[in-house]
C-alpha cells in the first residue's frame, strides 16, 4: 500500500508521515530530502548533482557521507527549491522514487506524490496550514526568527506553486487537512483513520 502525503513547507509533512509510518509499520520516504541531497552536491560544485548517489533510511547520505544535518542548512533550502524546478533533476528522482515504492508499504512524504509519483497511492493526503502557522513551526526548529522565515518561505512557495514542472497542488482525489492548531496526534489518528476507509 502506498500513502502520498503532499503540502507546503511546514504544514507538518514530516512530523506526520514519519508517524503514520511508524503507526502502520510502513516504510517512510522523505523525497524532500533527495531534492535537498541534490541541492547540496550542486552548493558543493558536483559535476552531475542529480546523479549523485543518495542514501535514505535513519540517516541521508551523498556519496557515502552522512549529510543528514547539512541538508537542514538555510542556504541548501534554498537552492533546493531552484533545483527541484529542473525537469531533469526531477525526472532523475522521480525514477527513484518510483522505483522504491515498486513494492512494500510506503508513507511517501513531498510535493508530487498524488499527482506524479505515485497517482495510483491508496490514499492521498493533502496537508495545510496558516502561512504564520508554517513559518512558526520552520522558525522553532531552525531556531530563527518567525518573520524572517515567512518571508523566506513565500518566496519558495511561490517558486514551488508557480514552476511549470509538477507544480504544489492537491491531487483531484487528495483529502486535504488543515493542521493550524491541531495536535500531531490528532492528525496521525485521522490519516490513519482513512486508511480503513479507502
Ligand atoms: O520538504 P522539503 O522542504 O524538504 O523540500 C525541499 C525542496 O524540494 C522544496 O523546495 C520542495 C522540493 N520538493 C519537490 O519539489 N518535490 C518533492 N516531492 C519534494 C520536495
Amino acid at each position: 500500500m502506498r500513502i502520498a502525503i503532499d503540502g507546503p513547507a511546514g504544514a507538518g509533512k514530516s512530523t506526520v508521515a514519519r508517524a503514520v509510518a511508524g503507526a502502520l509499520g510502513f516504510t517512510y520516504l522523505d523525497t524532500g530530502a533527495m531534492y535537498r541531497a541534490v541541492a547540496l552536491a550542486a552548493l558543493r560544485g558536483h559535476p552531475e548533482p542529480a546523479a549523485a548517489q543518495i542514501g535514505l533510511g535513519g540517516r541521508v547520505t551523498l556519496d557515502g557521507e552522512d549529510v543528514t544535518a547539512a541538508i537542514r542548512a538555510p542556504e541548501v533550502s534554498e537552492r533546493a527549491s531552484v533545483v527541484a524546478a529542473q525537469p531533469a533533476v526531477r525526472r532523475a528522482l522521480v525514477t527513484k522514487q518510483q522505483a522504491l515504492m515498486r513494492s512494500g508499504d510506503w508513507v511517501a512524504e513531498g510535493r508530487d506524490i498524488g499527482t506524479v509519483v505515485a497517482p495510483d497511492a491508496e490514499l492521498k493526503v493533502f496537508l495545510v496550514a496558516s502561512p504564520a502557522e508554517r513559518a512558526r513551526r520552520r522558525a522553532a526548529q531552525l531556531g530563527a526568527d518567525p518573520a524572517i522565515v515567512e518571508l523566506e518561505q513565500a518566496v519558495r512557495d511561490q517558486r514551488d506553486a508557480a514552476r511549470a514542472d509538477s507544480p504544489l497542488r492537491a491531487a483531484d482525489d487528495a483529502v486535504e487537512v488543515d493542521t493550524t492548531g491541531l495536535p500531531v496526534d490528532e492528525v496521525v489518528a485521522r490519516i490513519v483513520a482513512l486508511v480503513g476507509t479507502s
